[in-house]
């Protein structure tokens, strides 16, 4: 069976080549001529961990290509395009949806099955329908293929999922996915049938639970602080109760990513858009918000005046295993605490060159390829803002005892059980 796939962003990359993987001849098609070349060249243009190895180890059952007619070849098509949030309305744009449907359209065979697996609002599909249907007289069959890849682990969630989700209409189309993914459901994944609405749906309500938990976690972590209570401990002992789980529930800066704020965004559009008033979600929009600023402060009641102060800072990605900045915490952290003023060293270990790039004109922010030499000798404050585990290597209680004026704030607590000191401070 032959595979298109009709973008090569995240999603897109990883569903490819791990396809590719299971012996399918798979074609990954995107506009970006300078990306299409490094793929060709066996080089992946983000950092995923393995995703590499992987296209080199299956090159020959992989295709990449400006090309849209290459999709001529295809038994199924798998479209991941983005789905960005439009910044005036919150909505999710679906305008590179609409497009990709608009140019594949000439190019179908006879029983095209095309499966959306960018995130999209209910119903979504039923208008990529139309549009391909207006223009093709042969028969296709369309279905809804809603991803759970988090970055940084994408290649085991593609290929160890918990789940995998269909949205079908008719049997043809289930037994062409349930074809494709045999291998991942025989190592265990479960195989979950459901209508095209409810399988979009399920997309946006799992990613905004998640993020629900994060939030509601951070507020009981605003309430610690407060009490001076212990949040690593409150989250351990709701995570032991089984209805609550484990996860999801680690206190931070707050979330960020790609996916959490703009699919809540979307949500909440969604919902306004079907008069189903959604508290929960514009809730956790606010908490978010809040919990920067939360962040913020405790910075200024940590460091005292901003203005001129030297701080190194450990970690720019928006979470650790990703060289991902959007949306991330970090960043606007480092954003706001530029403008008070502050002179600033900063330190990631995959996302540096992507952090070089947004923060370009910017002045008193240098960057440094290794952690230790961002903490210069006149650094007055330590902020670790992503949780990478590398940075536990360092001797943060020397650091301390040779420089006295040294203050640590930890937002990840990754170092709450490493460094005892009164200068270190942690959620
Ligand atoms: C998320 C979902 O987890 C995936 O299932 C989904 O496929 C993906 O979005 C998507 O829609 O494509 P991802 O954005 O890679 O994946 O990131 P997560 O690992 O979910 O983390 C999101 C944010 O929550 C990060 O800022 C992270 O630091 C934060 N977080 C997560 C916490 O602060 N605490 C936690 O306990 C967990």
């Amino acid at each position: 069976m032959q595979i298109a796939v009709i973008g090569a962003g995240y999603v897109g990359l990883v569903s490819g080549v791990c396809f590719a993987s299971l012996g399918f001849k798979v074609s990954i098609i995107d506009k970006n001529e300078e990306k299409i070349n490094l793929l060709n060249k066996g080089i992946i243009p983000i950092f995923e961990e393995g995703l590499e190895d992987i296209l080199k180890q299956n090159r020959q059952n992989l295709n990449f290509s400006t090309k849209v007619e290459v999709v001529k070849d295809a038994d199924v098509i798998f479209i991941a395009v983005g789905t960005p949030q439009d910044s005036k309305t919150g909505k999710a744009n679906l305008k590179f949806l609409q497009k990709a449907a608009k140019e594949i359209a000439p190019f179908l065979k006879e029983n095209t099955l095309i499966v959306i697996k960018s995130t999209v609002p209910p119903k979504t599909n039923d208008d990529f329908q139309k549009i391909i249907e207006k223009s093709v007289k042969t028969k296709v069959y369309f279905a809804s293929n809603p991803e759970f890849l988090r970055e940084g682990s994408g290649v085991k969630d593609f290929l160890y999922p918990e789940r995998i989700i269909i949205g079908v209409e008719d049997d043809f189309s289930r037994q062409k996915l349930e074809f494709l993914y045999a291998k991942i459901i025989a190592n265990g994944a479960k195989f979950i049938v459901t209508d095209i609405t409810s399988a979009e749906l399920s997309k946006y309500a799992s990613n905004t639970f998640l993020a629900t938990k994060v939030a509601f976690i951070n507020e009981i972590s605003n309430l610690c602080f407060k009490l001076n209570a212990n949040i690593d401990d409150i989250s351990k002992i709701m995570g032991l109760d089984s209805r609550i789980g484990t996860k999801f529930l680690q206190a931070g800066p707050g979330f960020g990513g790609s996916c959490f704020p703009k699919d809540i965004f979307a949500l909440e559009n969604i919902s306004k858009q079907h008069k189903a008033k959604s508290h929960i979600t514009q809730a956790v929009i606010k908490a978010n918000e809040k919990r920067i600023e939360n962040i913020l402060q405790h910075i200024q009641n940590i460091s005292g005046s901003i203005k001129n102060k030297n701080i190194s800072v450990l970690g720019l990605a928006f979470k650790a295993g990703t060289d991902d900045i959007r949306s991330s915490p970090a960043i606007y952290i480092v954003e706001k605490l530029l403008k008070k003023g502050a002179k600033i060293n900063a330190h990631d270990f995959k996302a540096l060159q992507n952090a070089k790039n947004y923060f370009l004109k910017q002045k008193n922010i240098s960057f440094f390829d290794n952690a230790e030499d961002a903490i210069a000798k006149k650094t007055q404050l330590i902020l670790i803002l992503t949780e990478w585990k590398e940075y536990i290597q360092i001797d943060f209680e020397k650091l301390l005892n040779e420089n006295k004026s040294l203050k640590i704030f930890d937002t990840r607590n990754l170092l709450k059980k490493h460094v005892e000191n009164k200068r270190y401070f942690s959620l």
